[in-house]
């Protein structure tokens, strides 16, 4: 046993040993300090401080892994000192246990002993077996529930890690939704742009012939530009209709989704037009068909849908499978008890029953380098997460049925998530 000696206080340390828990025996009579710490010395490493201002300095010194208080002792009490530990600063002290050892047993004391923190409570004289056992309980315990923290706690990294894994991956899942729906504005401008474009050209070709054969006049010039400004109008129109549609809606508002519907086929319908597809949009105008939700993001998952039909129906007539059939897509939207349903059906063949389970999976696509396979999962995201509705497929025999089903009232749960837009 050697002693250490502070210039405030005193504390006898016995040679610590490895592996062995750390006990603070914290009394005023040596007797009682030489039993009981002779009795623990086998299964632990024994610190001694004779009084709680003693104790005090030495938990924050050596931080014992478990303390035995006298309750009544000189200079600070037991009880007191059991108060400051568990109110300290620092976690690890005030985690500490404290066993309050003591020949009071009255209530009073017991209720202020736990009063004040302490873990346990032993009347002396003591059953120094029965105080090992406590002592090996009370350390196994607190170990465990350490363990449990440390769980806890690296549990609470893997689960940030993992998310900052998923969203990292939907920020680029967006970006490219993104990057795919600007493509497919473009294809649709490009189209929408041909008619007037080519008007211009003529007109212009007009002006020509016209000088050439001077046929100039005031009226022919006034003819010239009220046309060509006919046709730049429609094209800046486009244009407009386009950014409009491609702005992001953070908040939600009630719309007609048969208008919306409509507005998605006009904006698409040159394109269309040029690949000889027919789309007739069947409604029946008695309904009522106001959803609240997110306007542009239903477009967009519409123009995805009407993207793929008509993707679809170009390559069955690729294939010859079309025969001397039209292409033809067909958009039903009525109400269905509290529901409102979109379908979108088209005479492309469909989905091979093999993949109709993973169309709606990220990346996933047959169009090989054309498509991303994304253009559903963003479509399922907008409708699932972010209006709480349904998106689902079927095979109709003639081609694909996209089903989108919205709940009266369930939009109000809906969580914007940031679907953005070009
Ligand atoms: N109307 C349809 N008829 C037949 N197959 C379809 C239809 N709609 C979707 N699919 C199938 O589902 C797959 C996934 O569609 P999705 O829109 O997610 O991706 P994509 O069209 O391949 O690429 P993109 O990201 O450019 O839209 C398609 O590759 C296609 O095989
Ligand atoms: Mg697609």
């Amino acid at each position: 046993m050697y002693l250490v000696q502070t210039s405030n206080f005193r504390v006898k340390m016995k040679n610590q040993e490895n592996n062995k828990p750390l006990i603070l025996i914290v009394d005023d009579e040596d007797f009682f300090l030489k039993i009981i710490s002779h009795n623990l010395e086998p299964l632990f490493n024994i610190l001694i401080a004779y009084n709680g201002k003693e104790a005090l300095n030495s938990v924050h010194k050596h931080s014992p892994h478990l303390i035995l208080m006298d309750a009544v002792m000189p200079v600070i009490d037991g009880i007191q000192a059991c108060k400051m530990l568990k109110s300290a600063s620092c976690e690890k002290i005030r985690e500490t246990p404290v066993v309050i050892v003591t020949a009071l047993d009255d209530e009073d004391s017991v209720d202020r002993a736990f009063g004040a923190g302490a873990d346990d409570y032993i009347t002396k004289p003591i059953n120094v077996h029965v105080l090992r056992r406590r002592i090996q309980h009370i350390l196994k315990r607190r170990k465990a529930e350490d363990e449990l923290v440390e769980l806890n706690r690296s549990l609470e990294v893997k689960v940030n890690t993992e998310i900052k894994k998923r969203l990292d991956q939907e920020t680029v899942l967006i970006q490219q939704s993104k990057m795919a729906a600007m493509g497919e504005m473009i294809a649709a401008i490009a189209h929408q742009w041909r008619q007037p474009l080519n008007a211009l050209g003529v007109t212009i070709q007009n002006i020509k012939d016209a000088y050439r054969f001077k046929e100039v006049d005031e009226k022919f010039i006034d003819r010239v530009v009220s046309d060509s400004f006919h046709q730049i109008k429609f094209m800046s129109d486009t244009i407009d209709n386009f950014r409009n549609f491609f702005q992001h809606t953070k908040e939600k508002t009630a719309f007609d989704t048969c208008k919306a519907i409509k507005e998605v086929n006009s904006i698409m319908s040159a394109q269309l037009a040029f690949h000889g597809i027919k789309v007739k949009v069947d409604t029946n105008t008695t309904d009522n068909l106001t959803f609240k939700g997110y306007l542009n993001e239903f477009m967009q998952v519409l123009l995805n849908i009407i993207t793929n039909a008509m993707d679809a129906i170009l390559e069955a007539r690729k294939k010859g499978r079309l025969g001397k059939k039209e292409g033809d897509i067909v958009i039903s939207n009525y109400r269905k008890d509290k529901r409102i349903v979109i379908e979108v059906n088209d005479n492309g063949g469909g989905i091979d029953e093999k993949i109709l389970e993973r169309i709606f999976e990220p990346y996933f696509t047959t169009k090989k380098h054309k498509g991303t396979g994304i253009g559903l999962y963003m479509s399922k995201i907008i409708i699932e997460n972010n209006m709480k509705g349904k998106l689902y497929a079927k095979n109709t025999g003639q081609g694909a049925r996209l089903i989108i089903e919205l709940e009266e009232n369930g939009s109000t749960e809906g969580r914007y998530r940031g679907v953005k837009r070009i």
